[in-house]
């Protein structure tokens, strides 16, 4: 089916099943590659992105729920001039070790900022539980959301 919706705010049309996951579709179809799998069960939020402003995981998002959406995905969230304020803090708190898991945490702390300009440990804790990191990168990745939110303030 032909599916138009918006990524990154540029508008795209795609010819795919109706049930292809949209983590396919911003990966194998569109090239954007910082979106990551990880599980495809929705166990990890490596695959995190924002769909209409709320985090979601993009590996349970099916192409027949995506017409006139908007998607934002890392590639979009900054640039390397002009970081959004969670991923400069992430730079500045030194949070990725290996990577893989950085991008949908990322995600789904910008959206946590977005909707708790100023969380608490518990409030970080929350929102980040369903975002595993296999490195164990948890105290980092605190740090830096507790900055971003200074940032932002
Ligand atoms: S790949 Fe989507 S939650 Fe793990
Ligand atoms: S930085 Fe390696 S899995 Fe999170």
């Amino acid at each position: 089916m032909q599916i138009r919706f918006t990524l990154n705010g540029n508008a795209q049309q795609v010819d795919v099943p109706e049930d292809m996951p949209l983590l396919w579709i911003i990966r194998d179809k569109l090239g954007l590659t910082g979106t990551k799998y990880g599980c495809g069960i929705a166990q990890c939020g490596a695959c995190t992105v924002h769909l209409d402003g709320e985090a979601v995981r993009s590996c349970q998002v099916e192409a027949g729920s995506l017409a006139g959406a908007s998607v934002t995905t890392i590639e979009g969230l900054g640039t390397p001039q002009a970081p959004h304020p969670v991923q400069a803090a992430w730079i500045a708190t030194q949070v990725a070790q290996c990577g893989y898991c950085q991008s949908g945490q990322i995600m789904q702390a910008a959206a946590l900022l977005h909707s708790n300009p100023s969380p608490s440990d518990a409030d970080i804790d929350e929102a980040m539980s369903g975002n595993l990191c296999r490195c164990g990168t948890y105290p980092r990745i605190r740090a830096a959301i507790h900055a971003a939110a200074r940032t932002e303030g």
